[in-house]
């Protein structure tokens, strides 16, 4: 079966969320994502073969791409609603597919997760524009 997204929410019964929350959390990382209202877990799936002709002629890992910019999207959306949002990388992937019936042979590349702010948003840093972007030449 190809999903690409799992999506737990608090309404399914909070200890499913709890325990993959738990899971995305060590060494101090990401203690916030067990209270999360929902958590949308990205995997990947398998590509056609246009897709992995593509990507074996370029080099290039464009369904890894793909599940970036979805989650972007997802994250976007999700802050139109006023709701906000943190993109995970940092989890027990085992165990976590375990927990949710992924089968281990997939990757869990990604999961999100969503809320309403317990406190308002810290003031960004964000690095000057030109410092990033150049015209012309690189
Ligand atoms: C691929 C990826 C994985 C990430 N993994 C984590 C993570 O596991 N825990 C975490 O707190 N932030 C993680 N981050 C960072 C946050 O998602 C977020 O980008 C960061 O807090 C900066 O947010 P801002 O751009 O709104 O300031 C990850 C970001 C990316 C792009």
């Amino acid at each position: 079966m190809q999903r690409t997204a799992v999506a737990l929410h608090r309404g399914d019964g909070p200890s499913l969320l709890v325990e993959v929350g738990k899971a995305t959390s060590s060494l101090g990382m990401n203690k916030f994502v067990k209270d999360a209202s929902a958590l949308v877990l990205i995997t990947q799936e398998s590509t056609n073969i246009t897709s992995k002709l593509g990507c074996g002629i370029k080099d290039k890992d464009f369904p890894v791409m793909d599940l970036g910019i979805a989650s972007a999207y997802i994250t976007l959306a999700a802050e139109d609603e006023g709701i906000g949002s943190c993109i995970l990388g940092w989890f027990d992937e085992k165990k976590i597919k375990e927990l949710t019936g992924i089968p281990q042979k997939k990757r869990l590349m990604l999961i999100i997760s969503l809320g309403y702010a317990a406190k308002p948003k810290r003031n960004k840093v964000r690095k000057e524009w030109n410092k990033v972007v150049s015209f012309e030449k690189y």
